[in-house]
């Protein structure tokens, strides 16, 4: 099997050597028909996630990375940075709804791993000093995330993580930030093409501090 193949089978997508949940997975169904539906967009898998996973198939972390993933909603990219890129991986995100997912998405993938529900503007300087490689997908799409995930980053950068990844669709926000990002950090955007069509054309900030 090559880990880009992109099957869906039992409701789940295999892509890049990850199950992904789909709407037909029978837990899925059963969530949320049973629980409080995650409220900020972590209702779904979010398709940004699938740009890094190509960057990093090609562009490999080195070994025993300690990654933390913002906004990780069902945690299919969190799944990704442990059982492929073998980083101990601590999965975040402001809507504690979103964690029965992100446990089945950890189940169906062989993963175990700790999820915290914490916010973006929580994490301080001090808490960022034990990660080296901070990861968001989809996470900068509304107009108060640019600033948000601004000030992220220069915490982070401070803090000595080594990379950041944030990838995005292309919405004006993420631009916005891309623009500060590249003027204070020396970020760059990189384009990858995800899939056969322009709507597949994915985008990620990449900063290097190393
Ligand atoms: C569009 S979803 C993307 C989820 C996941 N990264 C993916 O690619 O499937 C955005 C996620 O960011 C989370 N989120 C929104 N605002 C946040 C904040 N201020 N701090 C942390 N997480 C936040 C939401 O709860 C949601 O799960």
């Amino acid at each position: 099997m090559t880990t880009s193949e992109n099957k869906v089978k039992n409701g789940l997508r295999i892509s890049h050597g990850i199950a992904a949940l789909t709407s037909s997975h029978p837990d899925l169904r059963r969530l949320k028909r049973q629980s409080e539906a995650p409220a900020i967009h972590g209702n779904k898998v979010w398709s940004s996630s699938y740009a890094i996973m190509q960057y990093l198939d090609d562009n490999p972390l080195p070994d025993n990375q300690s990654v933390l993933d913002v906004g990780c909603g069902f945690g299919t990219l969190s799944c990704y940075f442990s059982k492929i890129q073998k980083a101990r991986v601590l999965a975040t995100d402001a809507d504690a709804h979103v964690q029965p997912f992100f446990d089945v998405t950890c189940q169906e993938n062989g993963v175990v791993m700790p999820f915290k529900a914490m916010r973006i503007e929580k994490m301080t300087k001090n808490f960022l000093t034990d990660f080296d490689v901070l990861v968001g997908a989809d996470i900068c799409f509304w107009d108060e995330m640019t600033a948000l995930l601004y000030k992220l980053i220069n915490r982070a950068i401070q803090a000595g993580v080594k990379q950041i990844y944030i990838a995005d669709p292309g919405r004006q926000p993420f631009w916005d930030l891309a623009d500060l990002a590249a003027d204070k950090f020396y970020g760059t955007v990189k384009s990858i093409k995800t899939g056969k069509t322009k709507r597949s054309e994915k985008y990620i900030l990449t900063i290097n501090n190393s």
